[in-house]
């Protein structure tokens, strides 16, 4: 449709936004307002009514670049009408005030490119996509309340240097595995909300509390392992969810480890998305607690929903997502 569309790049960018979800046509209809209609004067009703208009006519078989100018100008006529000052106005901030903009590092890549149909697709009704931070320049996309970094470990400390050197209190939640820079993440949880998450799924945190649970009944002559299987590409092994598992199961303290280290073996087998097990075997019977990933789309949910909790939490480390 875009190529059909004449007259200004306002009308363009309209366009394009309305051919994707409802969503991205309300961000792309607001950012066409003229500065002095932004953002005091819209109200809930005003954009309710231009999303209604907006549907309406692109829905219609006959719709192109000038019934859409004529949508655009019938709403702007009819927000113009409207008094300023003796009628209640709320700011559009107000309007979205549920919404999370997520800006996203590493936005190309397998996790990264999912979060962002995910975002885009808007699949959670909460979150809004506020643009891709690039490698080497980190700008932080206008309006940001959360990032997901799904880089490397190497990104991920050159992002925190960035928002630590500009002062940002933007929530940053970190699905990057491997030799996390912890002294830029220790500095950058003083002035914002920071969330080390390896792995988004549902499921683990659940994996975990059995394991837990499992590793503290069992009888002394019990041994425990880990296994751990993912992709050919994947870069750090054991993987960042092994780690934070296995750390879980020794903190408990229980008896059948004899403070000893859990083993733990990493297979990087084909295209497998992750897979964990805890072995727990005894004399003459076996236990195996496992957990699959069985698509990858459940990590990219799993990260935004993460990133909506931790962008309305106070600064600090958060280990535990509690939403
Ligand atoms: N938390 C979870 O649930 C979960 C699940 C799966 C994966 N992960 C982790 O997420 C990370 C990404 O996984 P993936 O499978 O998406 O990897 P991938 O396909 O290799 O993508 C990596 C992305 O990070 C970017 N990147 C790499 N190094 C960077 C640097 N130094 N600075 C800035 N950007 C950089 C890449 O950009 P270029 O394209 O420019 O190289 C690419 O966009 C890994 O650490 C992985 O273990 C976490």
């Amino acid at each position: 449709m875009a190529d059909r569309t004449e007259g200004s790049d306002e009308a363009t960018t309209m366009v394009v936004a309305v051919t994707t979800k409802r969503n991205c046509v309300s961000l792309s209809f607001l950012q066409l307002f003229p500065q002095p209609l932004y953002p005091s004067h819209i109200t809930m009703d005003d954009v309710t009514r231009a999303l209604g208009i907006l549907e309406e006519v692109v829905g219609r078989s006959d719709c192109d670049a000038a019934s859409l100018r004529a949508a655009i100008s019938e709403f702007l006529n009819h927000v113009k009408g409207k008094t300023s000052g003796s009628t209640q106005v709320k700011a559009v901030n107000e309007a979205t005030s549920g919404s999370v903009n997520i800006a996203v590092h590493g936005a190309t890549g397998r996790l990264g490119s999912l979060i962002l149909k995910e975002l885009k697709e808007h699949s959670n009704p909460a979150a809004l996509f506020s643009g891709a931070i690039v490698r080497d320049t980190y700008v932080l996309p206008t309006s940001t309340n959360a990032i997901i970094d799904v880089t490397s470990a190497a990104g991920t400390k050159k992002l925190l240097e960035s928002l630590i050197t500009s002062k940002a209190s933007t929530a940053v939640i970190i699905g990057t595995t491997g030799e996390l820079p912890m002294e830029e993440i220790n500095t950058y949880a003083k002035q914002a909300p920071v969330a080390i998450v390896p792995n988004f799924s549902i499921g683990i945190p659940l994996v975990t509390k059995l394991a837990q649970s499992a590793v503290k009944s069992l009888p002394m002559g019990w041994n425990v392992e880990m296994t751990e299987t993912h992709h050919t590409k994947k870069l750090d092994a054991p993987s960042g969810t092994a780690k934070k598992l296995l750390n879980a199961m020794e903190a408990t303290g229980a008896s059948a480890l004899e403070g000893k280290k859990i083993p733990c073996h990493a297979l990087r087998l084909g295209d497998v998305f992750g897979e964990h097990s805890i072995h727990l075997a005894g004399p003459g019977e076996r236990v195996e607690i496992t957990h699959r990933a069985t698509r990858r789309e459940v990590f990219a949910i799993g990260a935004v929903r993460s990133a909506v909790w931790l962008s309305r939490q106070n600064p600090g480390l958060y280990d535990e997502l509690n939403y």
